[in-house]
């Protein structure tokens, strides 16, 4: 099978926080294997009577639905938000400050428990296996689908290493090495799934079954993560942020522009 991998990247730039030389998003030959369990159920193909006659969760019944795209791209927000949690993560590590293990360790549970097992599930059952019928985006897809099991390699390890808070600095460097990868792979995966996956998906789907997925998304996200499924591991994510004191949106705005500035010039800060 063709090895889709990806090559070496430079985390400096993909970053752009990094002061510390991050080469080659390789796999560790000592990391140790995923356990069988640590992955989903593998595909099967889509069931869509599954759902047919279950009642929608009490208070939803008036509720549109969301459609399948929205559900996966909201997902995706909290992808993206552990993708700030590691990059977080890694500033701290490599301005010497104490690893942040037991957040860290919370943000890749949430990846394996919420993105991995629920989002990445939907995705490989009934999302990739609808444009493989249609004859659409097969290459993407595969490698998607080979993005899904690298994530999957990078997330056991980075649940192993920050078990302990205190790490030897080889498991610090890996550690930095692991989260950078993935940040590295993640962020073009959603970005291709949400640009080209999902609008394409959209098309190929009849609009009555792409309506009553919708509605499977949603009793299956009920079913795994409980009534308050999303809301749950929002809040989840929010925690976390609020142990790294990154969740003050605020902070992310950049200062107001000095209209004096000299031309070529920006102010670092
Ligand atoms: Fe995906
Ligand atoms: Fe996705």
């Amino acid at each position: 099978m063709e090895d889709l991998y990806l090559p070496a990247v430079s985390r400096r730039k993909l970053l752009g926080l990094s002061t510390v030389a991050l080469a080659g998003a390789v796999p560790r030959a000592a990391c140790p294997e995923p356990e069988p369990d640590d992955y989903p159920a593998p595909p099967a193909a889509p069931d869509l009577t599954l759902y047919k006659h279950e009642s929608k969760p009490h208070g939803h019944e008036d509720r549109p639905p969301l459609t399948p795209p929205e559900d996966l791209m909201r997902e995706h927000g909290v992808l993206k938000r552990v993708l700030l949690v590691y990059r977080e993560g890694i500033r701290w590590i490599e301005h010497d400050e104490q690893v942040p293990a037991h957040a860290l360790h919370a943000a890749a549970r949430v990846i394996r428990d919420y993105i991995e097992r629920y989002h990445e599930y939907l995705e490989e059952r009934y999302v990739f296996p609808r444009l493989r019928k249609a004859g659409r985006l097969r290459h993407t897809v595969s490698v998607l689908e080979v993005q899904h099991k690298r994530g999957r390699e990078l997330t056991t390890r980075i649940l192993a290493a920050t078990k302990h808070s205190h790490a030897s600095s080889h498991r610090r460097e890996a550690l930095v090495d692991d989260m950078a990868a993935f940040i590295s792979m993640y962020e073009p995966h959603e970005s291709r799934e949400d640009t080209v996956v999902f609008p394409v998906f959209r098309k190929v789907t009849p609009a009555k079954e792409f309506r009553h997925l919708g509605e499977v998304f949603e009793a299956e996200e009920h079913r795994r993560l409980g009534q308050r499924g999303f809301t749950s591991v929002v809040h989840r994510v929010a925690d976390i942020e609020k142990a790294l004191d990154i969740h003050d949106l605020s902070q992310f705005t950049p200062p107001k522009s000095s209209p004096h500035r000299e031309e070529g010039g920006r102010s670092a800060r």
